[in-house]
Protein backbone atom coordinates (compact mmCIF):
# COMPACT_ATOMS: atom_id res chain seq x y z
CA UNK A 1 0.00 0.00 0.00
CA UNK A 2 1.03 3.17 -0.93
CA UNK A 3 2.27 5.58 1.84
CA UNK A 4 0.07 8.50 1.24
CA UNK A 5 -1.62 11.10 3.41
CA UNK A 6 -3.93 11.90 1.22
CA UNK A 7 -7.76 9.56 1.42
CA UNK A 8 -7.76 6.32 -0.11
CA UNK A 9 -9.64 6.22 -3.75
CA UNK A 10 -11.77 3.29 -2.26
CA UNK A 11 -13.26 2.56 0.97
CA UNK A 12 -11.67 -0.51 2.72
CA UNK A 13 -12.31 -2.00 6.26
CA UNK A 14 -8.88 -2.75 8.37
CA UNK A 15 -10.35 -5.62 9.97
CA UNK A 16 -11.41 -6.94 6.69
CA UNK A 17 -8.02 -6.31 5.31
CA UNK A 18 -5.98 -8.05 8.06
CA UNK A 19 -7.97 -11.51 8.62
CA UNK A 20 -8.48 -13.91 5.38
CA UNK A 21 -12.19 -15.43 6.27
CA UNK A 22 -12.98 -19.07 4.71
CA UNK A 23 -15.69 -19.40 1.97
CA UNK A 24 -19.14 -21.01 2.07
CA UNK A 25 -21.02 -22.43 -1.05
CA UNK A 26 -24.56 -21.03 -1.85
CA UNK A 27 -27.22 -22.78 -0.91
CA UNK A 28 -28.83 -24.40 -3.88
CA UNK A 29 -31.47 -26.85 -2.64
CA UNK A 30 -34.06 -26.98 -0.17
CA UNK A 31 -33.05 -27.79 3.56
CA UNK A 32 -34.35 -28.84 7.14
CA UNK A 33 -32.55 -27.85 9.83
CA UNK A 34 -33.25 -26.87 13.84
CA UNK A 35 -31.89 -23.32 13.16
CA UNK A 36 -31.92 -20.93 10.91
CA UNK A 37 -29.94 -18.05 10.94
CA UNK A 38 -29.87 -15.13 8.82
CA UNK A 39 -26.90 -13.03 9.09
CA UNK A 40 -23.10 -13.36 9.41
CA UNK A 41 -22.31 -10.58 11.65
CA UNK A 42 -21.21 -10.98 15.50
CA UNK A 43 -25.21 -11.89 16.27
CA UNK A 44 -25.49 -14.66 13.89
CA UNK A 45 -22.08 -16.35 14.83
CA UNK A 46 -22.05 -15.91 18.11
CA UNK A 47 -25.56 -17.38 17.93
CA UNK A 48 -24.70 -20.18 15.95
CA UNK A 49 -21.30 -20.90 18.33
CA UNK A 50 -23.62 -21.01 21.56
CA UNK A 51 -26.49 -23.07 19.83
CA UNK A 52 -23.79 -25.88 18.74
CA UNK A 53 -22.46 -26.44 21.57
CA UNK A 54 -25.53 -27.64 23.20
CA UNK A 55 -25.71 -29.49 20.16
CA UNK A 56 -28.34 -27.89 18.35
CA UNK A 57 -28.29 -28.25 14.04
CA UNK A 58 -27.73 -24.82 13.05
CA UNK A 59 -27.52 -23.38 9.22
CA UNK A 60 -26.42 -19.82 8.88
CA UNK A 61 -26.95 -17.69 5.67
CA UNK A 62 -25.88 -14.97 4.37
CA UNK A 63 -26.65 -12.55 1.76
CA UNK A 64 -23.27 -11.40 1.23
CA UNK A 65 -20.28 -12.81 2.67
CA UNK A 66 -19.60 -13.60 6.32
CA UNK A 67 -19.12 -10.94 8.34
CA UNK A 68 -19.10 -8.01 5.29
CA UNK A 69 -21.79 -5.90 6.70
CA UNK A 70 -21.62 -4.14 9.78
CA UNK A 71 -19.80 -6.24 12.23
CA UNK A 72 -16.74 -5.77 9.44
CA UNK A 73 -16.91 -2.30 9.61
CA UNK A 74 -17.67 -1.08 13.46
CA UNK A 75 -15.12 0.35 15.91
CA UNK A 76 -15.41 -2.82 17.63
CA UNK A 77 -15.38 -1.14 21.22
CA UNK A 78 -16.81 -3.36 23.98
CA UNK A 79 -17.94 -0.86 26.14
CA UNK A 80 -21.46 -0.12 28.41
CA UNK A 81 -20.63 3.74 27.86
CA UNK A 82 -23.03 3.81 24.52
CA UNK A 83 -22.94 7.43 24.90
CA UNK A 84 -24.68 9.75 27.11
CA UNK A 85 -27.82 7.54 27.76
CA UNK A 86 -27.96 6.29 31.54
CA UNK A 87 -29.65 9.11 32.98
CA UNK A 88 -32.52 9.30 30.26
CA UNK A 89 -32.63 5.45 30.66
CA UNK A 90 -33.41 6.28 34.16
CA UNK A 91 -35.86 8.62 33.31
CA UNK A 92 -37.56 6.64 30.64
CA UNK A 93 -37.50 2.91 32.69
CA UNK A 94 -36.43 3.44 35.86
CA UNK A 95 -33.52 2.65 37.83
CA UNK A 96 -33.95 -1.00 37.75
CA UNK A 97 -33.91 -1.09 33.61
CA UNK A 98 -31.01 0.78 33.70
CA UNK A 99 -29.65 -0.87 35.50
CA UNK A 100 -30.33 -4.50 33.90
CA UNK A 101 -29.21 -2.66 30.31
CA UNK A 102 -25.87 -1.71 31.77
CA UNK A 103 -25.49 -5.34 33.43
CA UNK A 104 -26.46 -6.66 30.09
CA UNK A 105 -23.73 -4.51 28.47
CA UNK A 106 -20.89 -6.15 31.19
CA UNK A 107 -22.18 -9.76 30.92
CA UNK A 108 -21.85 -9.46 27.20
CA UNK A 109 -18.17 -7.81 27.63
CA UNK A 110 -17.68 -11.16 30.23
CA UNK A 111 -19.18 -13.77 27.57
CA UNK A 112 -16.45 -12.27 24.78
CA UNK A 113 -14.03 -12.43 27.30
CA UNK A 114 -14.88 -16.01 28.56
CA UNK A 115 -14.85 -17.17 24.96
CA UNK A 116 -11.65 -15.27 24.38
CA UNK A 117 -9.80 -17.52 27.06
CA UNK A 118 -11.71 -20.63 26.51
CA UNK A 119 -10.43 -21.00 22.98
CA UNK A 120 -7.17 -18.62 23.69
CA UNK A 121 -8.08 -16.43 21.04
CA UNK A 122 -5.18 -13.94 19.77
CA UNK A 123 -7.54 -11.25 18.87
CA UNK A 124 -5.92 -8.13 20.15
CA UNK A 125 -8.32 -7.93 22.98
CA UNK A 126 -7.37 -5.61 25.96
CA UNK A 127 -9.02 -3.61 28.83
CA UNK A 128 -9.25 0.06 28.39
CA UNK A 129 -11.30 2.88 29.71
CA UNK A 130 -13.85 4.40 27.75
CA UNK A 131 -14.41 8.07 28.12
CA UNK A 132 -16.83 10.27 26.62
CA UNK A 133 -15.37 13.87 26.63
CA UNK A 134 -16.78 17.57 25.89
CA UNK A 135 -15.36 21.00 24.67
CA UNK A 136 -18.34 22.45 24.73
CA UNK A 137 -19.90 24.69 27.90
CA UNK A 138 -23.05 23.24 26.97
CA UNK A 139 -22.43 19.52 27.42
CA UNK A 140 -20.48 20.28 30.61
CA UNK A 141 -23.89 19.82 32.63
CA UNK A 142 -25.38 17.34 30.92
CA UNK A 143 -22.10 14.87 31.70
CA UNK A 144 -22.41 15.83 35.40
CA UNK A 145 -25.85 14.55 35.48
CA UNK A 146 -25.08 11.44 33.65
CA UNK A 147 -22.26 11.07 36.24
CA UNK A 148 -25.09 11.41 38.66
CA UNK A 149 -26.66 8.78 36.67
CA UNK A 150 -23.64 6.12 36.73
CA UNK A 151 -23.84 6.84 40.70
CA UNK A 152 -26.91 4.95 41.07
CA UNK A 153 -26.19 2.15 38.85
CA UNK A 154 -22.48 1.57 40.85
CA UNK A 155 -21.09 2.27 37.59
CA UNK A 156 -17.12 2.27 38.25
CA UNK A 157 -16.31 6.02 36.63
CA UNK A 158 -14.73 9.58 37.43
CA UNK A 159 -15.75 12.93 36.16
CA UNK A 160 -12.44 14.61 34.95
CA UNK A 161 -11.23 17.96 33.77
CA UNK A 162 -9.04 15.93 31.24
CA UNK A 163 -8.49 13.33 29.63
CA UNK A 164 -5.43 10.99 28.38
CA UNK A 165 -5.77 11.73 24.54
CA UNK A 166 -3.85 15.13 23.88
CA UNK A 167 -7.67 16.71 22.64
CA UNK A 168 -9.09 20.03 23.62
CA UNK A 169 -11.67 18.89 26.87
CA UNK A 170 -13.79 20.86 29.39
CA UNK A 171 -14.99 17.92 31.20
CA UNK A 172 -14.71 14.07 30.39
CA UNK A 173 -16.42 11.19 32.12
CA UNK A 174 -14.38 7.99 32.18
CA UNK A 175 -16.10 4.21 32.50
CA UNK A 176 -13.94 1.96 34.41
CA UNK A 177 -12.40 -1.79 32.64
CA UNK A 178 -14.04 -1.67 29.35
CA UNK A 179 -12.36 -3.10 26.20
CA UNK A 180 -11.75 -3.24 22.58
CA UNK A 181 -10.40 -6.32 20.23
CA UNK A 182 -10.65 -6.92 16.21
CA UNK A 183 -13.79 -8.44 15.76
CA UNK A 184 -13.19 -10.37 13.17
CA UNK A 185 -9.80 -12.25 14.72
CA UNK A 186 -12.19 -13.29 17.61
CA UNK A 187 -15.70 -14.12 15.12
CA UNK A 188 -13.04 -15.88 12.66
CA UNK A 189 -12.24 -18.67 15.81
CA UNK A 190 -16.63 -18.90 16.76
CA UNK A 191 -16.81 -19.71 13.18
CA UNK A 192 -14.33 -22.63 12.91
CA UNK A 193 -15.61 -23.96 16.49
CA UNK A 194 -19.10 -23.69 15.31
CA UNK A 195 -18.46 -25.40 12.22
CA UNK A 196 -16.64 -28.13 14.47
CA UNK A 197 -19.59 -28.35 15.66
CA UNK A 198 -22.09 -29.14 13.21
CA UNK A 199 -23.12 -25.17 11.68
CA UNK A 200 -23.82 -25.57 7.94
CA UNK A 201 -23.05 -21.66 6.13
CA UNK A 202 -24.47 -20.88 3.34
CA UNK A 203 -23.09 -17.14 1.84
CA UNK A 204 -24.77 -15.23 -1.53
CA UNK A 205 -27.69 -16.61 -0.07
CA UNK A 206 -30.70 -13.99 0.45
CA UNK A 207 -33.66 -14.67 2.48
CA UNK A 208 -37.14 -13.08 1.03
CA UNK A 209 -39.69 -14.35 2.99
CA UNK A 210 -41.46 -16.76 5.80
CA UNK A 211 -43.95 -18.80 4.87
CA UNK A 212 -45.59 -20.97 7.97
CA UNK A 213 -46.85 -24.39 8.03
CA UNK A 214 -46.40 -26.40 11.17
CA UNK A 215 -42.77 -24.76 11.35
CA UNK A 216 -41.49 -21.33 9.54
CA UNK A 217 -39.61 -21.85 6.22
CA UNK A 218 -37.61 -19.51 4.64
CA UNK A 219 -37.89 -18.84 1.24
CA UNK A 220 -34.85 -17.91 -0.36
CA UNK A 221 -34.59 -15.46 -3.86
CA UNK A 222 -33.67 -18.41 -5.88
CA UNK A 223 -36.93 -20.08 -4.40
CA UNK A 224 -35.06 -22.47 -2.52
CA UNK A 225 -36.63 -23.23 1.50
CA UNK A 226 -35.58 -23.91 4.79
CA UNK A 227 -37.49 -25.15 6.75
CA UNK A 228 -36.75 -25.28 10.44
CA UNK A 229 -37.84 -24.88 13.55
CA UNK A 230 -36.95 -21.14 14.93
CA UNK A 231 -35.50 -18.66 12.61
CA UNK A 232 -33.11 -15.97 13.97
CA UNK A 233 -32.94 -12.85 11.85
CA UNK A 234 -30.02 -11.16 12.49
CA UNK A 235 -29.90 -9.73 9.40
CA UNK A 236 -29.40 -5.69 10.45
CA UNK A 237 -32.79 -5.03 9.56
CA UNK A 238 -35.17 -7.41 9.71
CA UNK A 239 -36.07 -9.03 6.24
CA UNK A 240 -39.67 -10.37 7.40
CA UNK A 241 -41.42 -7.90 9.47
CA UNK A 242 -44.70 -10.23 10.47
CA UNK A 243 -46.45 -6.66 10.41
CA UNK A 244 -44.60 -5.53 13.72
CA UNK A 245 -44.03 -2.55 11.56
CA UNK A 246 -40.20 -2.26 12.28
CA UNK A 247 -39.45 0.55 9.09
CA UNK A 248 -41.60 3.19 11.15
CA UNK A 249 -40.20 2.15 14.64
CA UNK A 250 -36.33 2.24 13.81
CA UNK A 251 -34.36 4.83 11.18
CA UNK A 252 -30.82 4.56 9.82
CA UNK A 253 -27.67 6.20 10.04
CA UNK A 254 -24.34 6.12 8.59
CA UNK A 255 -21.33 6.98 9.91
CA UNK A 256 -17.53 7.12 8.80
CA UNK A 257 -13.99 5.94 10.03
CA UNK A 258 -10.59 6.94 8.88
CA UNK A 259 -7.75 4.93 9.64
CA UNK A 260 -4.49 6.73 9.72
CA UNK A 261 -1.11 6.49 11.64
CA UNK A 262 0.58 9.20 13.61
CA UNK A 263 3.89 10.65 14.79
CA UNK A 264 2.47 10.35 18.58
CA UNK A 265 1.53 7.40 20.43
CA UNK A 266 -1.26 6.03 21.70
CA UNK A 267 -1.89 6.89 25.00
CA UNK A 268 -4.57 4.06 25.73
CA UNK A 269 -8.10 4.83 25.96
CA UNK A 270 -11.66 4.69 23.92
CA UNK A 271 -13.15 7.86 23.61
CA UNK A 272 -16.75 9.44 22.05
CA UNK A 273 -17.57 12.98 22.55
CA UNK A 274 -20.92 14.17 23.40
CA UNK A 275 -21.46 16.98 21.30
CA UNK A 276 -22.23 17.26 16.93
CA UNK A 277 -20.69 16.01 14.92
CA UNK A 278 -19.97 13.05 16.99
CA UNK A 279 -15.92 12.33 17.22
CA UNK A 280 -14.75 9.10 18.58
CA UNK A 281 -10.87 7.33 18.80
CA UNK A 282 -9.80 4.45 19.69
CA UNK A 283 -6.20 2.76 18.37
CA UNK A 284 -5.51 -0.85 16.84
CA UNK A 285 -2.74 -2.54 16.61
CA UNK A 286 -0.80 -2.71 12.84
CA UNK A 287 1.91 -4.96 12.51
CA UNK A 288 3.33 -3.60 16.15
CA UNK A 289 2.00 0.05 15.01
CA UNK A 290 -0.85 2.03 16.52
CA UNK A 291 -3.53 2.01 13.77
CA UNK A 292 -5.38 5.59 14.90
CA UNK A 293 -9.37 4.48 13.98
CA UNK A 294 -11.51 7.95 14.29
CA UNK A 295 -14.95 8.13 13.46
CA UNK A 296 -18.27 10.07 13.47
CA UNK A 297 -20.25 12.20 10.90
CA UNK A 298 -23.57 10.69 11.83
CA UNK A 299 -26.41 11.19 9.51
CA UNK A 300 -29.36 9.71 8.21
CA UNK A 301 -28.57 7.24 4.82
CA UNK A 302 -29.30 9.03 1.88
CA UNK A 303 -29.59 12.33 2.97
CA UNK A 304 -27.59 15.34 3.60
CA UNK A 305 -24.21 16.31 1.63
CA UNK A 306 -22.01 14.55 -0.72
CA UNK A 307 -20.63 11.47 1.59
CA UNK A 308 -16.81 12.27 0.73
CA UNK A 309 -16.96 15.76 2.69
CA UNK A 310 -17.77 13.73 5.62
CA UNK A 311 -14.45 11.59 5.28
CA UNK A 312 -13.05 14.61 4.83
CA UNK A 313 -13.82 16.20 7.52
CA UNK A 314 -12.57 13.52 9.77
CA UNK A 315 -9.29 13.64 7.95
CA UNK A 316 -9.29 17.44 8.83
CA UNK A 317 -9.91 16.32 12.39
CA UNK A 318 -7.37 13.98 12.44
CA UNK A 319 -4.62 16.04 10.93
CA UNK A 320 -5.49 19.16 13.36
CA UNK A 321 -5.66 17.23 16.80
CA UNK A 322 -3.42 14.26 16.05
CA UNK A 323 -1.16 15.22 12.66
CA UNK A 324 -1.42 12.13 10.13
CA UNK A 325 1.17 10.58 8.99
CA UNK A 326 -0.09 8.00 6.77
CA UNK A 327 -3.84 7.38 6.15
CA UNK A 328 -4.45 4.05 5.56
CA UNK A 329 -8.27 3.28 5.16
CA UNK A 330 -11.42 4.36 5.36
CA UNK A 331 -14.52 3.04 5.77
CA UNK A 332 -18.04 3.44 6.63
CA UNK A 333 -20.95 1.45 8.53
CA UNK A 334 -24.95 1.61 8.62
CA UNK A 335 -26.87 1.81 11.93
CA UNK A 336 -30.31 1.78 13.08
CA UNK A 337 -31.46 3.62 16.15
CA UNK A 338 -34.88 2.07 17.83
CA UNK A 339 -37.83 4.79 19.29
CA UNK A 340 -36.80 4.20 22.87
CA UNK A 341 -32.79 3.78 22.25
CA UNK A 342 -32.87 0.29 23.43
CA UNK A 343 -32.61 -2.36 20.64
CA UNK A 344 -35.28 -4.75 19.32
CA UNK A 345 -34.16 -8.76 20.51
CA UNK A 346 -37.04 -11.47 20.60
CA UNK A 347 -40.05 -12.52 18.82
CA UNK A 348 -40.60 -10.43 15.79
CA UNK A 349 -44.46 -10.02 17.50
CA UNK A 350 -45.91 -10.83 20.04
CA UNK A 351 -47.45 -14.22 18.25
CA UNK A 352 -44.41 -15.33 16.60
CA UNK A 353 -42.32 -16.61 19.21
CA UNK A 354 -40.68 -19.02 17.20
CA UNK A 355 -39.46 -16.06 15.00
CA UNK A 356 -36.69 -13.61 16.08
CA UNK A 357 -35.42 -10.39 15.64
CA UNK A 358 -32.06 -8.82 16.84
CA UNK A 359 -31.79 -5.09 15.28
CA UNK A 360 -31.69 -1.41 16.63
CA UNK A 361 -27.88 -1.27 17.84
CA UNK A 362 -27.47 2.50 17.76
CA UNK A 363 -23.67 1.98 16.82
CA UNK A 364 -23.16 -0.37 19.85
CA UNK A 365 -22.74 -4.20 18.02
CA UNK A 366 -20.65 -5.48 19.67
CA UNK A 367 -21.89 -5.80 23.10
CA UNK A 368 -25.92 -5.84 21.67
CA UNK A 369 -24.98 -8.11 19.18
CA UNK A 370 -23.76 -10.50 22.18
CA UNK A 371 -26.41 -9.85 23.97
CA UNK A 372 -29.19 -10.64 21.27
CA UNK A 373 -27.23 -14.15 20.54
CA UNK A 374 -27.67 -14.70 24.42
CA UNK A 375 -30.80 -13.51 24.95
CA UNK A 376 -32.15 -15.50 21.34
CA UNK A 377 -30.11 -18.81 22.38
CA UNK A 378 -31.12 -19.03 25.59
CA UNK A 379 -35.24 -18.76 24.81
CA UNK A 380 -34.15 -21.82 21.91
CA UNK A 381 -32.71 -23.79 24.83
CA UNK A 382 -35.67 -22.62 27.22
CA UNK A 383 -32.90 -21.08 30.13
CA UNK A 384 -34.43 -18.00 31.65
CA UNK A 385 -32.61 -14.75 30.77
CA UNK A 386 -32.72 -11.69 33.29
CA UNK A 387 -32.62 -9.24 30.27
CA UNK A 388 -35.06 -10.81 27.34
CA UNK A 389 -37.95 -8.20 28.73
CA UNK A 390 -36.05 -5.40 28.90
CA UNK A 391 -35.32 -6.26 25.07
CA UNK A 392 -38.80 -7.21 24.03
CA UNK A 393 -39.92 -5.75 20.78
CA UNK A 394 -43.29 -5.61 21.50
CA UNK A 395 -42.72 -3.33 24.37
CA UNK A 396 -44.03 0.18 24.37
CA UNK A 397 -42.43 2.85 26.07
CA UNK A 398 -44.79 6.25 25.89
CA UNK A 399 -41.25 8.46 25.68
CA UNK A 400 -40.42 11.90 24.17
CA UNK A 401 -39.04 10.72 21.43
CA UNK A 402 -42.04 9.42 20.35
CA UNK A 403 -42.60 12.88 18.63
CA UNK A 404 -39.46 12.90 17.46
CA UNK A 405 -40.15 9.24 15.24
CA UNK A 406 -43.97 11.26 14.30
CA UNK A 407 -41.36 13.96 12.38
CA UNK A 408 -38.90 11.23 11.09
CA UNK A 409 -42.24 9.17 9.74
CA UNK A 410 -43.13 12.56 8.02
CA UNK A 411 -39.54 12.82 6.52
CA UNK A 412 -39.92 9.54 4.87
CA UNK A 413 -42.77 10.88 3.30
CA UNK A 414 -41.86 13.97 2.70
CA UNK A 415 -38.94 12.32 0.41
CA UNK A 416 -41.42 9.71 -1.21
CA UNK A 417 -42.80 12.75 -3.07
CA UNK A 418 -39.77 15.30 -3.22
CA UNK A 419 -37.48 12.56 -4.65
CA UNK A 420 -40.14 12.03 -7.56
CA UNK A 421 -39.95 15.65 -8.65
CA UNK A 422 -36.27 16.28 -8.03
CA UNK A 423 -33.54 15.27 -10.40
CA UNK A 424 -30.51 16.92 -11.89
CA UNK A 425 -30.13 17.82 -15.41
CA UNK A 426 -26.65 16.81 -15.55
CA UNK A 427 -26.06 15.48 -19.41
CA UNK A 428 -24.80 11.67 -18.60
CA UNK A 429 -22.66 12.60 -21.81
CA UNK A 430 -20.17 14.78 -19.67
CA UNK A 431 -20.59 12.50 -16.66
CA UNK A 432 -16.90 12.60 -15.30
CA UNK A 433 -15.23 9.37 -14.54
CA UNK A 434 -15.89 7.88 -11.06
CA UNK A 435 -18.96 9.58 -10.81
CA UNK A 436 -22.80 9.56 -10.88
CA UNK A 437 -25.82 11.94 -11.82
CA UNK A 438 -29.41 11.37 -11.46
CA UNK A 439 -31.27 11.96 -15.30
CA UNK A 440 -34.67 10.96 -17.02
CA UNK A 441 -34.88 8.18 -19.28
CA UNK A 442 -37.89 7.83 -21.00
CA UNK A 443 -39.74 9.86 -18.73
CA UNK A 444 -37.94 7.44 -15.37
CA UNK A 445 -36.03 8.87 -12.84
CA UNK A 446 -32.68 6.70 -13.76
CA UNK A 447 -29.15 7.41 -11.87
CA UNK A 448 -26.70 6.84 -13.80
CA UNK A 449 -22.81 5.86 -12.93
CA UNK A 450 -19.57 6.26 -14.95
CA UNK A 451 -16.96 3.72 -13.65
CA UNK A 452 -12.92 4.39 -14.27
CA UNK A 453 -13.35 2.93 -18.04
CA UNK A 454 -16.26 5.30 -18.91
CA UNK A 455 -18.24 2.22 -18.60
CA UNK A 456 -22.34 3.47 -17.86
CA UNK A 457 -24.24 1.84 -15.28
CA UNK A 458 -28.17 3.04 -15.25
CA UNK A 459 -30.52 2.25 -12.70
CA UNK A 460 -34.36 3.00 -11.91
CA UNK A 461 -34.05 5.06 -8.77
CA UNK A 462 -36.90 3.65 -6.93
CA UNK A 463 -36.42 1.54 -4.01
CA UNK A 464 -37.40 -1.71 -4.01
CA UNK A 465 -38.49 -1.39 -0.58
CA UNK A 466 -41.26 1.13 -0.52
CA UNK A 467 -40.64 3.06 -3.43
CA UNK A 468 -38.83 6.34 -2.53
CA UNK A 469 -36.13 7.59 -4.71
CA UNK A 470 -32.42 6.31 -3.71
CA UNK A 471 -29.73 9.22 -3.53
CA UNK A 472 -26.11 8.88 -4.76
CA UNK A 473 -23.30 8.07 -2.17
CA UNK A 474 -20.19 9.04 -3.23
CA UNK A 475 -17.64 7.65 -0.85
CA UNK A 476 -18.75 4.16 -1.22
CA UNK A 477 -20.37 4.30 -4.67
CA UNK A 478 -23.55 3.16 -3.82
CA UNK A 479 -27.01 4.32 -4.67
CA UNK A 480 -28.69 4.77 -0.89
CA UNK A 481 -32.68 5.29 0.18
CA UNK A 482 -33.50 8.22 2.31
CA UNK A 483 -36.77 6.44 3.50
CA UNK A 484 -35.26 3.53 5.52
CA UNK A 485 -31.88 2.90 4.66
CA UNK A 486 -31.71 0.12 1.94
CA UNK A 487 -28.61 0.47 0.32
CA UNK A 488 -27.41 -1.00 -3.73
CA UNK A 489 -24.34 -0.92 -5.63
CA UNK A 490 -24.24 1.29 -8.63
CA UNK A 491 -25.21 -2.15 -10.66
CA UNK A 492 -28.51 -2.24 -8.34
CA UNK A 493 -27.66 -5.20 -6.74
CA UNK A 494 -29.00 -5.18 -2.83
CA UNK A 495 -26.00 -4.16 -0.61
CA UNK A 496 -28.19 -3.36 2.64
CA UNK A 497 -32.28 -4.30 3.18
CA UNK A 498 -35.02 -4.08 3.93
CA UNK A 499 -35.41 -3.89 0.31
CA UNK A 500 -34.87 -7.32 -0.99
CA UNK A 501 -35.01 -7.20 -4.97
CA UNK A 502 -32.12 -4.90 -6.81
CA UNK A 503 -32.96 -1.93 -8.58
CA UNK A 504 -34.59 -2.43 -11.90
CA UNK A 505 -31.90 -1.72 -15.01
CA UNK A 506 -32.57 0.82 -17.50
CA UNK A 507 -30.70 0.87 -21.18
CA UNK A 508 -29.45 4.05 -22.41
CA UNK A 509 -29.75 4.57 -25.63
FE1 LIG B 1 -37.89 1.96 2.46
FE2 LIG B 1 -36.35 2.64 0.39
S1 LIG B 1 -35.77 1.69 2.21
S2 LIG B 1 -38.47 2.95 0.63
Amino acid sequence: MANSVNIPQFPQAFWRDSVSLPDFPKLNESIRTEVAIVGGGITGITAAYLLTRQGMKVTLIDASDLLNGVTGHTTAKITAQHGIIYDELIQHFGKDKASLYYQACMDAKQLIEDTIQTHQIDCDHRQEDAYIFTNSDSYVSQLETEKKAYEQLDIPSELTSSVPLDIPVKSGLRMDNQAQFHPLKYLKVLVDEAVKNGLDIYEQTTAVDIEYNKHPTIVTREEHRINCNYVIQASHYPFYDGEGFYPTRMYPERSYIVAVKTSETYPGGMYINAESPTRSVRSTNMNGEDLWLISGENHKTGQGKSTMKHYEALQQYAEKQFGISEFVYRWSAQDLTTMDKVPYIGPVTKNEDNVFVATGYRKWGMTNGTIAAKIISDRILDEDNPYAELYVPSRFQADPDVRKFTSMNADVAKHMIRGKLEYTNDNVKDLSADDATVTRVNGKRTGVYKDQDHQLYAVDTTCKHLGCEVNWNSGDRTWDCPCHGSRYSYTGEVIEGPAKEPLNKVELE
